[in-house]
């Protein structure tokens, strides 16, 4: 559910039209809806209000201070993955006792950081982060809580790339290897544990892999359990899908009455780590048509955004669905919308039936909030889009455009080499 709507033929984001803001701030532009965001986390916090849990918003998804400050207001944590993500997650206000730190490739001054911030929990990928997190946790005076991330080999049915619980996966410990290396963190002087951790994939579009992985969790808390290991919290990762074209992923809810009845005579508290399904339907991608061109085999819609504003169809091969901003009773064709970089898998969408648009007009590419502007790039030197919130009537600039000067302000012409 989303407030992308059309009113006399011109797309609106809530009660704003998309062609007042491009006017305003130009194109490409990330346009996110305010009461979109609002209710996402309302039906998270609703869907598992009868278990005590906490939602920690997985910050790789959109990491704009604006968006984190509005969830650390909302009481919301955050599930990070670097220190740059740690130091947004605080700049935005949100609790270090709310955040969870995964990633397999934490370095020492990543872990220094988030010792020293007293972040709730590391989830720990291998033997070999347990020592090292002990060791920097005892140079600093401190015991650093951890949660194991499990690997359940469990098949989430989604792409490749973005499945991560597999046996053949670089995430998490194995789960045949967890009771193993949970008795290596207790006879570590400087680590607590405090959770087990587990994140099978994204965009995921059934219940059942979470039920299975679950059930497999909590086998593994029964054996923790006996071999006196407290568990307090119990992190079911993130992962849940949106509808991008004609999927039906369960909503919030479905999952909370799936999850529930497993979990709630456990004494651990339940962590959520939702994404993609809290941002991604919150959030649209305005581009302006360049060109159109046809050539002997095909047409092509030349658009000023590319895959370095939107990363997903070219890696992916993944279905943004294209609305024109103006509705109009053009012809329709069948074309690949195309960006400017030099690359032939630079495209937004290929053989999609659409308008044919002329140059000029804008089009908005839907599902963009979630794994948009945060993979975008500057590749081919393209200055980065600007953001915009929109509330009600209301909108703010929330990440000014790149300007070229930017693009350079890192760089340094060493005159004594050259
Ligand atoms: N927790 C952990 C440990 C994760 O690795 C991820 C996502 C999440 C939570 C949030 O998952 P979500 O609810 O957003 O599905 N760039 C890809 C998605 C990569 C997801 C990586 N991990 C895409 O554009 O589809």
């Amino acid at each position: 559910m989303h407030f992308f709507t059309y009113k006399k033929g011109e797309l609106f984001v809530e009660d704003v039209p998309v062609k007042e803001l491009v006017k305003e701030f130009g194109t490409p532009l990330y346009i996110y809806s305010y009461g979109t965001l609002i209710r996402h986390i309302r039906a998270y916090e609703e869907a598992f209000c009868e278990i005590s849990h906490i939602i920690c918003y997985a910050v790789k998804a959109n990491s704009n201070l604006a968006i984190l400050s509005l969830f650390a207001e909302l009481g919301i944590g955050a599930d990070i993955v670097s220190g740059g993500e740690l130091f947004r997650a605080l700049k935005a206000g949100i609790k270090p006792y709310r955040i969870v730190f995964a990633g397999v490739g934490k370095t020492d001054e990543e872990i220094e950081y988030a010792i020293k911030n007293n972040i709730l929990m590391f989830n720990v990928e291998s033997e070999l982060e347990l020592y090292k997190i002990n060791e920097i946790a005892k140079k600093l005076k401190k015991q650093a809580r951890v949660a194991l991330r499990i690997n359940p080999d469990i098949d989430p049915k989604t792409h490749k790339y973005i499945a991560t619980g597999l046996k053949t996966s670089k995430f998490g410990i194995p789960i045949s290897k967890a009771v193993e290396y949970y008795k290596v963190a207790k006879s570590l002087e400087n680590i607590k544990i405090i959770g087990i951790h587990k994140h099978i994939g994204s965009q995921i579009t059934e219940t059942d892999a979470y039920v299975e992985a679950l059930r497999k969790l909590l086998e593994l808390y029964e054996k923790l359990v006996q071999a006196d290991v407290d568990i307090e919290y119990i992190d079911i990762g993130g992962g849940l899908g949106i509808t991008y074209k004609d999927e039906e992923p369960p909503h919030p809810k479905d999952l909370a009455n799936a999850l529930i009845p497993l979990i709630k005579n456990q004494k651990g508290k339940l962590i959520v780590e939702p994404g993609r399904s809290i941002v991604g339907n919150a959030g649209i991608l305005v581009t302006k048509v360049l060109y159109t061109k046809q050539t002997d085999v095909k047409n092509f819609i030349i658009v000023d955004a590319g895959m370095n504003d939107l990363m997903r169809p070219t890696l992916y091969g993944s279905y943004h669905e294209i609305l024109p901003v103006t509705q109009g009773k053009r012809q329709k064709i069948v074309a690949d919308i195309v960006g400017p970089i030099c690359e032939s898998g630079d495209f937004l969408a290929k053989d999609r039936e659409i308008e044919k648009l002329s140059p000029g007009e804008y089009l908005a590419v839907m599902s963009a909030g979630a794994y948009g502007f945060s993979m975008s790039s500057n590749y081919n030197s393209r200055p980065r889009a600007a953001e915009v919130l929109v509330k009600g009537e209301h909108y703010a600039l929330i990440r000014k455009r790149e300007t070229y000067k930017d693009l350079i302000k890192n760089e340094i012409i060493p005159e004594d080499l050259l």
